[in-house]
């Protein structure tokens, strides 16, 4: 298949952050369940609702289209994912493997970051002034969670360094 035009590449963007979010919605659960902290969880939880929420808005964005964003998958989110699985298999649970969740999800945001960021400057120029809005309010999102990410290590990132060898 051959991308010739900044539309089509726009939708393979897309749909490459399509197949992200729903990577980051079956990975959540586990990477709840494997972490300690309270607070670290409840970021996880509400982070798992916000990105259900943004797989609502590029189903919307796709109908606006006329097109599916199905059927790709994202490569690099899925080399990001397995790098905190390997945390999860290779830290023992408790303060530190909290750190190392923290640092591989805040690659997942920063990763998210940069793709939307890609497709709301693509929107823009492509005259999707409707579609750049509702890419936006999800970096927002994206934004917020690897901020609250840096907070909740703060404390985390402390435990950790007491932490018994
Ligand atoms: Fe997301």
């Amino acid at each position: 298949m051959s991308v010739d035009t900044l539309q089509k590449l726009f939708i393979e963007e897309l749909k490459d952050i399509y197949s992200a979010e729903h990577q980051i919605t079956r990975a959540l659960p586990k990477i709840i369940k494997a972490t300690s902290s309270e607070e670290l969880k409840a970021a996880f939880e509400s982070h798992l609702e916000e990105t259900k929420n943004q797989i609502e808005r590029l189903d919307k964005i796709g109908e606006t289209l006329g097109r599916s964003l199905k059927g790709k998958t994202c490569e690099g989110m899925k080399g990001v994912l397995s790098e905190g699985t390997e945390v999860i298999e290779e830290v023992e649970e408790g303060e530190v493997r909290d750190a190392g969740i923290i640092s591989a999800a805040q690659r997942v945001e920063h990763y998210e970051m940069a793709a939307y960021g890609a497709v709301i400057e693509f929107a823009n120029l492509l005259g999707h002034s409707d579609i750049a809005g509702l890419l936006s309010e999800t970096l927002q999102e994206e934004k917020a969670a690897d901020a609250k990410l840096t907070k909740v290590s703060k404390t985390v990132n402390s435990e950790a360094v007491t932490a018994s060898a």
